[in-house]
């Protein structure tokens, strides 16, 4: 009996285990799409600006590696995104009063692309998805 109950706990926490696993491979396996393809749309779209490096252009053109920023903000990104910005703001502690146009990106490929700055030049924010995408652009201002 014993025996019996000894082989049903660890086929449990085996199956467990297997589930955790596949599950972290699935998750993983979409952040690499979403960052192989943002990868992909940076170059065309934002590296001319930005620089290859994210380091943006002296006085003129933000960096792109301010987490802390990108972390308060991480709600209106898609929106600066899909419909530009200007106005002071405020990176690494330089201030900046330039004007980025907007990009004509669907939700699908500002989810990607964020994803792909948000886990480069040092930043570690992980994946934004096209629903959370979605979500933010009906909030624009
Ligand atoms: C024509 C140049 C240009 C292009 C192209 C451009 N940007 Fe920008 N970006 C700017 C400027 C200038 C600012 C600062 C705006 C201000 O001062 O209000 C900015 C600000 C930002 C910010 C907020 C500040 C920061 O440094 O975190 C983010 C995020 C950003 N851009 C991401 C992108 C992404 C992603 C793309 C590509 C889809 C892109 N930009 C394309 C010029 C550009």
């Amino acid at each position: 009996m014993r025996y019996i109950r000894t082989i049903a706990a660890v086929s449990t926490l085996a199956i467990i285990t297997l589930l955790i696993v596949s599950c972290e491979s699935n998750t993983s396996l979409e952040f690499k799409r979403y960052y192989s393809e943002g990868a992909e749309i940076y170059q065309t779209r934002c590296q001319n600006c930005h620089g290859n490096d994210g380091a943006g252009l002296s006085a003129l053109i933000p960096a792109l590696n301010d987490s802390t920023f990108l972390k308060k903000n991480k709600n209106s990104l898609a929106c600066t995104i899909r419909y530009g910005l200007k106005g002071v703001i405020n990176i690494n502690g330089k201030t900046f009063d330039e004007n980025m146009p907007a990009a004509e990106l669907a939700p699908m490929e500002i989810a990607q692309v964020i994803t792909y700055m948000n886990n480069s030049f040092g930043n570690q924010l992980g994946i934004v998805t096209m629903d959370e995408v979605e979500a933010d652009l009906k909030n624009c201002k």
